[in-house]
C-alpha cells in the first residue's frame, strides 16, 4: 500500500503561511486519507467525530477523486474512520456564506467519475453522508450499518440529490419513507429497497476492496445512479404512491411536505438536471425558512449541554447503586429512570404504607407500558427486580449516590441527607432534586460533602432536561458525575452556575415568567382557554394554566411567589388563583381548577363557573387581549427572563436558555427557542412590549439590560453564543 497522505502535524505538513494562503487545501489532506491499494484508490473520510462534509472534507474528496483519475488506478472506493460514516452536511456551515466544491458539485463530479466507484458504509450514513453513497457507483454496507436522510428533522429536504437519485433506485414509496419520516434504516431493510448492493458482515474494507478490484477486473465500470431506472419500472405505481402521499398531507407541515414530495415527483417527470434544480430551489426556501432555523438552532442547544460538560473536568464516579428519598410524582419518576438504565435503586419513604403506595405506582407504571406492548414483561421484572424499598437510614449502606426528592425545606434535606450519607458510608454523592437554597444545604450537611442538586422537570420523557448545580469549589468529580448519571438516565443535564440564595435555577424561572404574563392576560379580561390555545398554537406543548392545573394550583402559586428583575408577583398579584383556590378548584387531580376534568377522557373543559370567578375578581372590563398580543407577551415575558439570565451570568449563553425551554418547558423545537425566537420576531418588538407590559403594573417587568445594548449595537441573542 502506498501512504500517500499528510497527517495534521506530521512530516511535511506545510509552512505557516501555506496555511493561511490555503486553509482548506491543507486541511482537506487531514481529513480524507488517499491509499493506493494495487488497482484501487482508496479515500478515507477521517474528520471526527462524525465525519461532516465540510469544505476541507469536499475538498479532499475532489482532489482524492482527481488524484484516482491521474494515477494508475482501476476504481475508487470511499470509505470512513469511526463509528459513523458521515452525519452529511456540516451543519455548522449553514448560513455561512457557500465555499466550493458544493456537495452537488461534488456529487455530480463523483457520479461522472470515468473509474467505478465504491461507497463502503460502516455506522450512519445520514443526509449529505447518504446522498454522497447515492451519487457513487456502488453501495455495499456492513450489518449494523444504518442509512437515512433526517433533514426533515432540521426542516429541509436532501439538498444534494437525494431526491432525484432515491427514487431512481427504490421507487417514489420507498423514497418517501426514508425521506419525509427521517428516520434511520438498517442496511438489511435498505439493501431489500433496492438502496444498497450488497450488506456483508466481516472486514468491511476488505469486502470493498473485493468489490472494487471484481468491477475492475469484470469490467462493470461506472454505473451513474441518475440513469437507473429500477426504482420507475413502473410509473403507474410510481404517480399512484405519490398521489396516495399527496392525499394524506396535514397539519402544520403539510406545505413544506408536499413541496418534498413535488421533488420526488419531479424525477419521474423532468429530465434529472431539470429535477436536481427543482430540488435546489426548495432546499433553499426551505433553509432560509423560521421553522429550519428553529430546527437547526434546537439540534444545536440540545448539544451545548455537551459544551459545559467540557468544563466539568472532573472524573465521572463509577455509580452502580443508588437510594431515592421520597417517593410521590418526583422521587416516582426518578426512580424509574434509574432502573430504565439499570441502576440498583432503593426507593425510601417516611412509612411502610407510603412506601408500598410509591413502589404499586412504579409497577403500575411498568404493568400498563407491558400491556400496551412497549415493554416486553421479562424486562419489567429485570427493572422492578432492581428496585427494593426501606423506611430506614441504614438501607443507605454502600450507596454512590443519595437524591433527595422529598418535599422538604433545605435544612430539613440537608439533614436527611446528611444522616443517608452517614450509613452510606464512604463519601457518596448526595443531590437534592428540587430548586432549593443550596448555601443551607452545603451549611448543614458541611464543606467536605459531595453535594449538588440536580432539578427534574416531570413528566421526564417530556421534558429530559436535568438542571446541574454544584457548590462554588466543589470538587470537579461532583458534577462530572451528576452530567454522567443524568446522560445514563437518558436525560439531558444542563450546568447552572450557583446564585448563592435558593434564586431559582433557569427552567423554573422562564415557567414563572410565562405563568405571570398569563395572569396578567388574565387580568387584562382574556380567559384562560384563549391563553391556553393562543400559547399552543404559538408552540408549547401545554397552556399556562392546564399546565398548572396538572402541577396543582397550590404549588403553583408556591413557586410563583418569588420576585425577580424580570416578574414581580407582588406587583400584578394572584387575585384570580386565590379566586378559584378560594372555591376549592385546586387542580386536575381534584376534578377542577382553571379547568374542569369531568368528561370521560379527563380532557381539559372551559367551566362556566370559572368565568363568573374571573369577572367577579376583574378589576374592571377592557377589551380582551386577541391571540397576538397573548403570543406577543408570552415571548417578549419569557425572553426577558432568559435575557436577565444571560445578564446575571446564571448561563453561559443564550443557548444554554433555548436549550432549557425546548427540553424542559415542551416548547416546540421548530421554534428553537425564546432566545433565537426573539431574534426573529425582532428584539426592537419584543422590547416595545414589554415597554407596554411595565406600563400596565409599573416594575413587574423590568426589561434586562441586554435588550438596549443589542439593540443599540445590532446583535443579537445568537451573535452572544458565538
Ligand atoms: N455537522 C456538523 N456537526 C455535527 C453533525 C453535522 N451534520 N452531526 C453531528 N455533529 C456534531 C455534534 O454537534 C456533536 O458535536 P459536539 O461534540 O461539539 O457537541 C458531535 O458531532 C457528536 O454528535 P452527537 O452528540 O449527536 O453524537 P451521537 O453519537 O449521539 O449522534 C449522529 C451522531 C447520529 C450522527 C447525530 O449527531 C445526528 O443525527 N447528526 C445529524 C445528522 C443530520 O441531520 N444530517 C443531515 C445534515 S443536513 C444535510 O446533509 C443536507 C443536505 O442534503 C445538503
Amino acid at each position: 500500500m502506498t501512504e500517500m497522505c499528510r497527517y495534521a502535524g506530521g512530516e511535511g505538513s506545510g509552512d505557516d503561511l501555506e496555511e493561511i494562503l490555503h486553509p482548506y487545501e491543507d486541511r482537506s489532506m487531514t481529513v480524507v486519507r488517499y491509499v493506493q491499494q494495487e488497482r484501487v484508490a482508496v479515500l478515507t473520510l477521517c474528520n471526527p467525530p462524525v465525519n461532516a462534509l465540510s469544505v476541507a472534507t469536499r475538498t479532499g474528496l475532489l482532489d482524492g477523486v482527481n488524484r484516482a483519475l491521474a494515477s494508475d488506478a482501476a476504481a475508487i472506493l470511499i470509505v470512513a474512520e469511526g463509528s459513523t460514516f458521515s452525519a452529511g452536511a456540516d451543519i455548522n456551515e449553514f448560513g455561512q456564506p457557500p465555499v466550493e466544491p458544493s456537495l452537488g458539485d461534488l456529487f455530480r463530479h463523483i457520479e461522472d467519475c470515468p473509474l467505478p466507484v465504491v461507497v463502503a458504509i460502516q455506522g450512519a450514513a445520514l443526509g449529505g453522508g447518504f446522498e454522497l453513497a447515492l451519487a457513487a457507483h456502488y453501495r455495499i454496507a456492513a450489518r449494523n450499518a444504518r442509512i437515512g436522510l433526517p433533514e426533515v428533522k432540521l426542516g429541509l429536504l436532501p439538498g444534494a440529490g437525494g431526491t432525484q437519485r432515491l427514487p431512481r433506485l427504490s421507487g417514489a414509496n420507498a423514497a418517501l419513507e426514508v425521506i419525509l419520516s427521517g428516520e434511520p434504516i438498517a442496511a438489511e431493510a435498505a439493501l431489500q429497497m433496492g438502496m444498497l448492493d450488497d450488506v456483508v458482515d466481516g472486514d468491511l474494507a476488505e469486502a470493498g476492496l473485493i468489490w472494487a478490484d471484481q468491477i475492475a477486473d469484470g469490467g462493470l465500470g461506472p454505473r451513474p445512479t441518475r440513469k437507473v431506472t429500477t426504482g420507475m419500472s413502473d410509473p403507474v405505481t410510481f404517480m399512484a404512491d405519490i398521489a396516495a402521499w399527496h392525499a394524506a398531507l396535514e397539519g402544520e407541515t403539510a406545505d413544506t411536505t408536499g413541496k418534498i414530495i413535488e421533488c420526488v415527483e419531479a424525477s419521474l417527470l423532468l429530465p434529472f438536471e431539470a429535477g436536481l434544480r427543482r430540488e435546489r430551489s426548495v432546499f433553499r426556501e426551505l433553509l432560509a425558512s423560521d421553522r429550519s432555523r428553529g430546527l437547526r438552532h434546537a439540534f444545536r442547544a440540545e448539544r451545548s449541554a455537551g459544551r459545559s460538560a467540557k468544563q466539568v473536568s472532573g472524573k465521572p464516579r463509577y455509580i452502580q447503586s443508588c437510594v431515592v428519598m421520597g417517593g410521590g410524582f418526583l422521587g416516582g419518576s426518578i426512580s424509574m429512570a434509574l432502573l430504565n438504565s439499570g441502576l440498583k435503586t432503593t426507593l425510601i419513604e417516611t412509612d411502610d404504607a407510603s412506601l408500598s403506595e410509591a413502589v404499586g405506582s412504579i409497577l403500575d407504571v411498568y404493568d400498563r407500558s407491558v400491556s400496551r406492548g412497549d415493554l416486553a414483561a421479562s424486562e419489567r421484572d429485570a427493572r422492578m427486580a432492581l428496585l427494593s424499598g426501606s423506611s430506614a437510614y441504614t438501607s443507605a449502606a454502600g450507596a454512590d449516590v443519595i437524591i433527595h426528592a422529598g418535599p422538604v425545606a433545605a435544612d430539613q434535606a440537608g439533614r436527611d441527607l446528611a444522616g443517608f450519607a452517614k450509613a452510606a458510608g464512604g463519601q457518596p454523592i448526595l443531590a437534592v432534586a428540587s430548586d432549593l437554597d443550596i448555601s443551607v444545604l452545603v451549611e448543614t450537611i458541611g464543606r467536605d460533602a459531595l453535594v449538588g442538586q440536580m432539578v427534574f422537570h416531570p413528566p421526564l420523557r417530556a421534558n429530559p432536561l436535568v438542571e446541574v448545580l454544584v457548590p462554588e469549589g466543589a470538587a470537579p468529580e461532583l458534577a462530572a458525575s451528576l452530567f454522567a448519571l443524568a446522560r445514563r438516565m437518558g436525560l439531558k443535564p444542563l450546568l447552572v452556575a450557583p446564585r448563592g440564595s435558593g434564586e431559582g435555577l433557569i427552567a423554573g424561572r422562564l415557567r414563572g415568567a410565562m405563568r405571570q404574563v398569563a395572569e396578567h392576560l388574565l387580568i387584562l379580561g382574556a380567559a384562560p382557554e384563549a391563553i391556553d390555545a393562543a400559547v399552543r398554537d404559538w408552540g408549547f406543548r401545554l397552556g399556562p394554566f392546564e399546565a398548572e392545573d396538572r402541577a396543582g394550583l397550590e404549588a403553583g402559586r408556591a413557586d410563583q411567589s418569588r420576585s425577580y428583575p424580570d416578574r414581580n408577583p407582588q406587583i400584578i398579584g394572584q387575585p384570580m388563583t386565590s379566586a378559584l383556590l378560594d372555591a376549592g378548584r385546586t387542580g386536575r387531580s381534584a376534578g377542577a381548577g382553571w379547568f374542569s376534568y369531568d368528561t370521560e377522557d379527563g380532557r381539559a373543559r372551559p367551566d362556566p363557573v370559572v368565568r363568573d370567578i374571573l369577572s367577579a375578581t376583574r378589576p374592571g372590563t377592557t377589551a380582551a387581549p386577541g391571540d397576538a398580543q397573548i403570543q406577543l407577551w408570552t415571548q417578549a415575558a419569557i425572553a426577558n427572563s432568559g435575557a436577565w439570565l444571560v445578564a446575571d451570568k446564571v448561563v453561559d449563553h443564550p443557548i444554554d436558555v433555548d436549550m432549557a425551554a425546548l427540553s424542559g418547558l415542551g416548547m416546540a423545537r421548530a421554534r428553537g427557542g425564546p432566545m433565537l425566537s426573539a431574534d426573529l420576531a425582532g428584539l426592537a418588538q419584543l422590547q416595545q412590549a414589554l415597554a407596554a407590559m411595565n406600563a400596565e403594573h409599573p416594575g413587574a417587568w423590568t426589561p434586562s439590560p441586554l435588550w438596549s445594548e443589542l439593540i443599540k449595537n445590532g446583535r443579537s441573542f445568537s451573535d452572544l453564543n458565538e
